[in-house]
């Protein structure tokens, strides 16, 4: 597939893509993810030391969809990007949205303080895509990346196979950036829910949840990089 047919085809997805109707289950998975990225970045060192002064805290949101992570952005200078019009419009942030791709984006280079960039380059190319978040970060900025890791073995299909153009990402991807003067800070995984656990009623799921969410970073210390989802903190040199 070429690579303009494979960014139509995922535009065409996200243009069209209706959470509303997907399963109670589902919802919890996914809410699941979002609280542990949520819960893993917040603590985050980096993160915590970013100041509130508008011109000292530019943070880019680079794929943001409809803003899950909105809450965590809000109080910094936030720019919320992305390629989908559908996805920015159900976005209840009015300000600073701007519809753009990843791998060419209107912005000079180092602007930001900290990018954003969660479940994107599983979509797009990753390399391109990498060094488009370097150029806009300032020196010493961070970027967080989320990704569904090549490794996992919980292989929930639900995160694999979402019926649009999907690469998955390991490890040595990122360790393999280091030779673009962007270094590799921290990178762990996370989400070790097994599929299994879907079968069961709401309620009960909700009881699991919680309990794998309490225990996700000492799961993630004995199944090193066998979680679901990896979390990559890059900094620019
Ligand atoms: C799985 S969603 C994640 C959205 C959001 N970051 C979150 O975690 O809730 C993937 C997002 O990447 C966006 N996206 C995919 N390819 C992109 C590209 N080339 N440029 C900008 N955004 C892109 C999609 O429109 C979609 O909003």
């Amino acid at each position: 597939m070429t690579n303009s047919k494979k960014s139509a085809d995922v535009l065409e997805f996200y243009e069209n893509w209706d959470f509303s109707k997907y399963p109670d289950y589902l919802t919890l998975l996914m809410d699941f993810e979002e609280n542990l990225i949520y819960d893993i970045i917040s603590k985050d060192e980096f993160f915590k030391s970013l100041k509130l002064e508008t011109d000292f805290s530019k943070v880019l949101d680079a794929g943001c969809g409809f803003g899950s992570f909105y809450n965590l952005t809000k109080d910094f200078d936030t720019i919320y990007m992305d390629f989908s019009k559908n996805l920015l419009k159900k976005f209840k942030s009015k300000k600073n949205k701007i519809c753009a791709d990843i791998e060419k984006m209107p912005f000079n280079d180092s602007v930001f303080n900290l990018v954003l960039c969660i479940n994107v380059l599983e979509h797009v190319n990753f390399l391109n895509a990498i060094l488009e978040v370097k150029r806009v970060l300032k020196p010493n900025g961070r970027a967080y990346f989320v990704v569904v890791n090549k490794n996992s073995i919980i292989n929930d299909e639900i995160f694999i196979d979402w019926k649009i153009p999907h690469e998955l990402i390991s490890v040595n991807d990122f360790k393999a950036l280091e030779s673009f003067d962007f270094q590799l800070e921290s990178i762990r995984s996370f989400y070790f829910l097994p599929p299994l656990f879907k079968i069961f009623p709401k309620s009960i799921l909700k009881k699991i949840i919680d309990l794998f969410f309490k225990n996700d970073e000492k799961i993630s210390k004995y199944l090193k990089f066998k979680g679901q989802f990896l979390i990559c903190k890059m900094v620019k040199k």
